[in-house]
């Protein structure tokens, strides 16, 4: 790696080894080892149905992945979401999922739960220790709702936001758990190239608050504006993984995902020699090809 800014040394934040999972007859992951350090942001690339998601459903506890461990700072989490979440990890989901009928700032405060130590008769009772413990946590949601610019929507309903403002408010809610690890998919689903833009501005702020971060996405710009480390899954298996300059020059990856020809893969010259043959121009085709503007 190269010397960052920061002089915190880099520490394993998620490691993934070896993790498949199976339903039935389908391989959903096959055998995928990923890397996520504190300080990163580490992307997860790959067509529909390359088991993106099903892998996130594995690192949070939510599958229990047929072979396989996932650890979080150094431990072996257990595959039970509430204890995934207790030891650090917080999500999204590429469907949102709100309390379309609470208010924005209840929606984050049901994120911040996990953290709360009253129980249900301090609860109850309301006493000392619950009113001390809600105030705290309703300061805490509402800098969150301030972090990612809709405090002055507090109190409007979930289902009355735009999309690309419930999408925000899902990170908050996640974020409101305090964890280490954030795991986003598809964050930008759906949304204009502004919001698009404002998603990337604020993982990097996410990031900046020391905060590691593994997204799925499949806007490439966002992607590999974004991450330090790109991988790449195709049918479950890990395909690629590097910088993002080195994945998105990978030939597999582009043929992978995009299925399309890119430029300079092989039998690109023979294509552009029969066109020229039928377009009955290039009489003398050579190999001259300089200067063509990008
Ligand atoms: N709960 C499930 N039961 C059976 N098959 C599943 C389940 N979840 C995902 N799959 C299958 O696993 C494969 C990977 O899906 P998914 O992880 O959603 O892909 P991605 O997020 O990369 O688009 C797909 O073939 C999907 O149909
Ligand atoms: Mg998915």
């Amino acid at each position: 790696m190269t010397t960052m800014t920061t002089t915190t040394a880099t520490s394993p934040v998620l490691e993934a080894s070896g993790v498949t999972m199976r339903f039935g007859g389908l391989t959903a992951v096959r055998s995928v080892d990923l890397t996520v350090n504190s300080g990163e942001i580490v992307g997860l690339i790959g067509p529909n149905g390359a088991g993106k998601t099903t892998f996130f459903n594995c690192l949070t506890g939510l599958y229990i992945p047929t072979e396989g461990k996932v650890s979080y700072k150094g431990t072996v989490l257990p595959p039970k979401p509430h204890l995934v979440t207790n030891a650090g990890i917080a999500r999204t989901f590429q469907n949102i999922r709100l309390f379309a009928n609470m208010t924005v700032l209840e929606n984050v405060l049901v994120g911040r739960h996990t953290r709360t130590k009253e129980g249900l008769w301090s609860a109850l009772l309301r006493g000392p220790g619950f009113r001390k413990a809600e105030t705290a946590s309703r300061e805490r949601a509402m800098e969150l709702l301030e972090f990612i610019g809709l405090s002055h929507k507090a109190d409007h309903l979930a289902r009355n936001l735009p999309y690309g403002e419930q999408r925000k408010l899902e990170i908050a809610r996640a974020l409101a758990s305090d964890p280490g690890l954030l795991l986003l998919d598809e964050p930008t689903a759906g949304m204009n190239p502004q919001e698009t833009r404002a998603t990337e501005e604020l993982v990097f702020a996410i990031r900046d608050q020391g905060i590691a971060v593994l997204v799925i996405e499949h806007d490439m710009r966002f992607i590999f504006n974004l991450c330090d480390r790109v991988a790449c899954l195709v049918q479950g298996e890990k395909l690629v993984e590097g910088t993002s300059d080195v994945v998105q020059g990978d030939e597999r990856v582009i043929a992978a995902y995009l299925g399309t020809p890119f430029e300079g893969a092989p039998g690109d010259e023979e294509v552009a020699e029969v066109e020229a043959a039928e377009s009955g121009s290039g009489a003398q085709s050579t190999t001259s090809k300089e200067g063509s503007a990008q």
